[in-house]
């Protein structure tokens, strides 16, 4: 019992930095007490630093005294953190150079909100998806990984990653192969990052807090260390979605990395299924979704009338596949809210030696709702999911021998329980079962689309493994007392969108270590354009609710890393192309503190989003437009050729002809590195009511396909 209270509390640590953090944000107010803020400010012009050292002291010229500089930022930003209060701000601030400052805010690392120790063979998303011999392994590149440990940036100078997540994530993108991983003995087999040759730096935003000052001085580290590809895993907890890029400093630290050269993949968020969840969405960024492997930790329920349901559990004790117990609802007790068997809710109702049907959620842990039924006196949980979760489950280190069931089970599970005097049920553990079906699916807490900050650019990206994720973890997992006892490497199960991001940045590392020169655009370009719209079964992939996800969930789909190395056709996009687009929403001044540099809008070309060279379209028909006749938006792309010379490529749209045309009506290329450019023209056409339609660009030439994924909104 000891070691199994002395667990729980292990699984604690791993729940989000976001209890930490917020601590940190509320960390002051008042006018007179020091605060740490970024203040952002621009060099005046053709002014040039001989040496870091020379701008550095430029940066203290705007501090009342030595001591207060926290991070000078030399490549991902113009400016640096200091403590401040906020009246010692109005010096710098009527400074020559001055932009703006904004107070430091809080991160919170992106795995799901739950202790998540979960079971699947590593090959499954590392080795078997991927054809090594078509697209390498990565050499040569460095992958620089934003997340809990070594270097440290956080207010806590140790190295050690003391969570768990940025070992996870690092040997998710880059791991080196490991024989014998598991987790709790499922899910055995051999572990392996998904460019297993790429180097791995690490720096550490997240002590105990995690902050954008910190996370901006980590980016501008891995830029002057010359990495080649980002792997972020987090998010801005102070800010909505709707928080203007400006104000957003890993909006701001990425757009210097990718001005850099460097690519950036990042998590779309934990936010679902709702619409409009996304947070990490800006224009130069890949964002990327999570969704299932065809793996479950399965654990079976059976009822007494003959109904089976898989569900998942990683605590897998023996127990008899011979014995029914008595079931019963946790909702049929007369105390408000026990269906979620919160602690202490089950007090004054029978359940001992039950098998307890507790529903999901109610911020009440997963882990800590069988601990209630065991205390209790139950025997076994079964736990279902509320209706916004629909298909989307977990393997859980429990407590007592569970079962996590989806929706349909569990109201299948409830009439049971209703249409009989003495409903029985039995917990059969399966292991790990392969071949799951569907999959990929989207899974219900990957957030969702579409964008706030920038409809015209279709957000996500791409889907990625990001559920049940098996990867490195510095301790060894350790499960209730009767659980199998772990030795060898330590593995540990992981879900969340930070799982994902890690993924695309492995195959990324693929694409660059084959192709150097190519840009963060172009890379995006190759993964976008190859996703996999389909799901294993030859289906639209489908979401949590099993119903075909649309792209503000999948965007292109899945990723295929072996296509994604040899795309056939690039969309590339210049860095001051993002510049032209900011300068379509924000000021100038707003434009230069992401830029880095002093931008006059009113002097450059200005795009409209749907202009920017994406490898996917979105466009937004205003309502003001709905009294045009037959308004057209006519939306220009570039493509380049990565492919073999000569080639023609003919268009394909998978969308009315009434509302969608592409000219010309091929495009040929003679020879490698050509460009050539086409329109798409967009109208109402026959929409009838819907409000978003969605469909497909495809350019196909004999060897290749490359699929933009086109939406259409009408406001
Ligand atoms: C892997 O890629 C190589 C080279 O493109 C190809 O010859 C081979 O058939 C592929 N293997 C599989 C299993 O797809
Ligand atoms: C998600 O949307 C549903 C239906 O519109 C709504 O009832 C629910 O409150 C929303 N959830 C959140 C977290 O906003
Ligand atoms: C519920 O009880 C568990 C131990 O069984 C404990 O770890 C958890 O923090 C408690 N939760 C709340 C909200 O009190
Ligand atoms: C079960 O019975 C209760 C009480 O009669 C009712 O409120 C509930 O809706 C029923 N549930 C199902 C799934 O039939
Ligand atoms: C837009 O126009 C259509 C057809 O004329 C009309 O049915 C619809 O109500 C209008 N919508 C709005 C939001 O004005």
């Amino acid at each position: 019992m000891e070691s199994f209270y002395f667990k729980l509390s292990l699984l604690g640590i791993l729940i989000p930095c976001v209890l930490l953090a917020t601590s940190m944000v509320a960390e002051t107010t008042g006018d007179d007490e020091l605060r740490t803020f970024i203040v952002r400010v621009q060099p005046p012009e053709k002014h040039v630093f001989a040496i870091p050292d020379d701008r550095t002291a430029w940066y203290r010229s705007f501090l009342p005294e030595d001591g207060r500089l926290l991070h000078a930022y030399h490549h991902a930003a113009s400016g640096f953190a200091a403590r401040l209060t906020q009246r010692e701000l109005d010096v710098p601030s009527v400074t020559p150079g001055f932009l703006a400052a904004q107070p430091n805010v809080a991160y919170e690392l992106l795995t799901t909100h739950t202790p998540r120790f979960l079971g699947l063979d590593v090959p499954q998303e590392g080795v078997s998806t991927i054809n090594h011999s078509a697209s390498g392994f990565g050499d040569g590149v460095i992958i620089g990984v934003l997340d809990t440990g070594l270097r440290s940036f956080a207010s806590d100078p140790s190295p050690l990653d003391m969570d768990g997540h940025g070992t996870h994530t690092s040997s998710t993108a880059a791991g080196a192969v490991v024989h014998g991983a598991q987790v709790l003995g499922q899910a055995r087999g051999t572990a392996s990052g998904i460019a297993p040759r790429a180097h791995v730096a690490m720096y550490k935003p997240c002590g105990d807090e995690c902050t954008s000052a910190a996370m901006l001085a980590c980016i501008d580290a891995a830029v002057g260390d010359g990495c080649d590809v980002l792997s972020i895993s987090l998010r801005d907890t102070s800010s909505g979605s709707d928080t203007p890029f400006y104000q957003d400093s890993l909006a701001i630290g990425t757009y210097g990395a990718v001005d850099k050269g460097i690519f950036v993949s990042i998590s779309a968020g934990n936010s679902g299924p709702n619409a409009s969840t996304l947070f990490n969405d800006a224009p130069w960024m890949l964002t990327v979704a999570a969704s299932t492997m065809d793996r479950l930790i399965g654990s079976q329920v059976r009822l007494g009338n003959g109904l089976s349901f898989d569900g998942e559990s990683l605590y897998q004790p023996e127990i008899s596949a011979a014995v029914f117990y008595p079931l019963v609802y946790a909702g049929a007790s007369s105390t408000a809210d026990a269906r979620f068997c919160g602690n202490g809710s089950l007090d004054g109702f029978d359940v001992k030696g039950k098998i307890v049907l507790c529903d999901r959620g109610n911020d009440v842990g997963r882990v800590d709702k069988g601990a209630e039924v065991k205390r209790a006196g139950g025997i076994g949980m079964i736990m279902a999911n509320e209706f916004s979760n629909g298909y989307s489950t977990l393997p859980d280190v429990h407590v007592l021998p569970a079962s996590h069931v989806n929706y349909p089970a569990g109201a299948a599970n409830k009439k049971y329980i209703n249409s009989t005097a003495n409903p029985i049920a039995q917990i059969f553990f399966r292991g790990t079962v392969l071949g799951a079906s569907p999959a990929p699916a989207i899974t219900s807490f990957s957030s969702r689309g579409p964008s706030q900050r920038n409809p015209g650019i279709l957000k996500p990206d791409i889907t990625g493994p990001g559920v049940t994720v098996l990867a490195a973890w510095p301790t060894q997992v350790v499960g209730p007392p009767s659980s199998s006892v772990n030795s060898g490497p330590t593995f540990n199960f992981d879900s969340g969108t930070s799982m994902s991001a890690p993924h695309l940045a492995g195959v990324a590392a693929l694409i660059k270590s084959k192709h150097p020169g190519w840009s963060p655009a172009a890379i995006r370009s190759a993964i976008v354009t190859t996703a996999d719209p389909i799901d294993r079964s030859g289906n639209p992939i489908l979401d949590e609710q099993h119903m075909p996800a649309d792209f503000f969930a999948t965007s292109a789909g899945h990723v295929n890393p072996v296509k994604a190395v040899d795309p056939g056709l690039v969309y590339d996009i210049a860095p001051d192309d993002y510049v032209r687009l900011l300068c379509s929403v924000y000021a100038s001044r707003d434009v230069s503190v992401i830029a880095r540099r002093a931008v006059d809008c009113s002097a450059i070309r200005v795009i409209p989003e749907h202009a920017l060279n994406y490898p996917s379209i979105s466009v937004v028909f205003p309502q003001a437009w709905n009294s045009t006749a037959n308004p057209v938006a006519v939306v220009h792309r570039t493509v380049r050729n990565v492919g073999e010379a000569p080639t023609v490529y003919y268009p394909y749209v998978d969308l009315p002809s009434s509302m969608v045309n592409v000219e010309p009506r091929s495009l040929q290329f003679t020879e490698a590195n050509q460009e050539q450019s086409f329109t798409v023209s967009v109208r109402r056409g026959r929409s009838g009511n819907a409000k978003v339609v969605q469909g497909a660009l495809r350019w196909a030439s004999d060897k290749h396909t490359v699929t933009s994924p086109i939406s259409i909104t009408f406001e």
